[in-house]
């Protein structure tokens, strides 16, 4: 039988009343801090309000140290955690689930001068990796306890993990890299974890169909990608066009990213 978009549907853990849902949307209206603004609170309360069957924030990022553009939320330190509560209850008072975008827009490594510098995935250290892993994770176990029915992991748009599965990106010889098992190894551990540590939460993971550039992921790896991530437990994918890595917006992302990068 054909489904209706707003007819109701229950996916792993979660039940929506329709079938929209609205995709994640940087909106750069958090603090420094990834504290969150009036603003904020007075956009994901108007969204709700308008019936929408789900909400996925905007770019949330997992570590304090991720400079790449301004604005982010964070999920990044206990303290935020009341702030985002009161995110998750007033969208809840509307009978509307709301999922996190955890995600990391780049891993800037501490140099002795005391600066960060951005690393590419081909010069970390298996180290550095874990700490990525962990951001991920820590992150997740607090957008549970603010409240979030769930997480998307940000694997998409050239972003840290879209970078870090790209074959133009990564070059890796070790266990993160090689092949396409080794360069979803993170992102399969991420995974992982995130269901071990919050197993009521709704999982999801959104990865560009193709990085439309050349030896960049193409579709049959992006299918193998998504195939793998169904065999290893994830609850549902976003497929993206990777539209803000390929129209403007990825400029603009980059002009911001330089600039902050200057005034360090
Ligand atoms: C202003 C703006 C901000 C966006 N912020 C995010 C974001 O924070 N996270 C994300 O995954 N996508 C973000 N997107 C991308 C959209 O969610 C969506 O993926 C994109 O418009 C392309 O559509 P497609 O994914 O169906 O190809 C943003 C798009 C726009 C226009």
């Amino acid at each position: 039988m054909m489904k209706k978009i707003f007819e109701q549907v229950e996916l792993n853990h979660i039940s929506l009343k329709n079938r929209l849902v609205r995709s994640a949307t940087w909106e750069g209206i958090a603090e420094p801090d990834g504290g969150l603004t009036e603003e904020a609170y007075k956009i994901y309360g108007e969204l709700a309000k308008g019936g929408v069957g789900m909400i996925i924030t905007g770019f949330t990022s997992v570590m304090t140290n991720d400079f790449y553009f301004d604005g982010m939320m964070r999920l990044s330190k206990d303290e935020l955690i009341p702030q985002y509560r009161k995110l998750t209850d007033l969208i809840h008072r509307e009978n509307c689930p709301v999922l996190s975008q955890i995600a990391l827009g780049g891993y800037y490594r501490r140099v002795p001068d005391g600066r960060y510098r951005l690393v590419e995935p081909d010069d970390m250290t298996v180290e550095e990796i874990h700490e990525v892993k962990d951001a991920f994770v820590n992150a997740a176990v607090r957008a549970e306890k603010a409240g979030f029915d769930g997480v998307q992991i940000h694997a998409a748009h050239f972003f840290f993990l879209s970078r870090f599965i790209s074959p133009k990106v990564n070059h890796r010889a070790d266990e993160y890299g090689k092949d396409t098992e080794g360069r979803i190894r993170l992102l399969l551990e991420i995974l992982y974890e995130i269901k071990e540590k919050t197993p009521e939460l709704h999982v999801t993971v959104k990865i560009n169909s193709s990085d439309f550039t050349s030896g960049g992921l193409n579709e049959e790896e992006s299918l193998v990608v998504c195939k793998r991530l169904a065999e290893e437990g994830i609850d549902s994918i976003e497929v993206s066009g990777n539209g803000t890595s390929v129209s403007g917006i990825l400029y603009v992302v980059r002009a911001l990213a330089e600039a902050i990068d200057a005034r360090m």
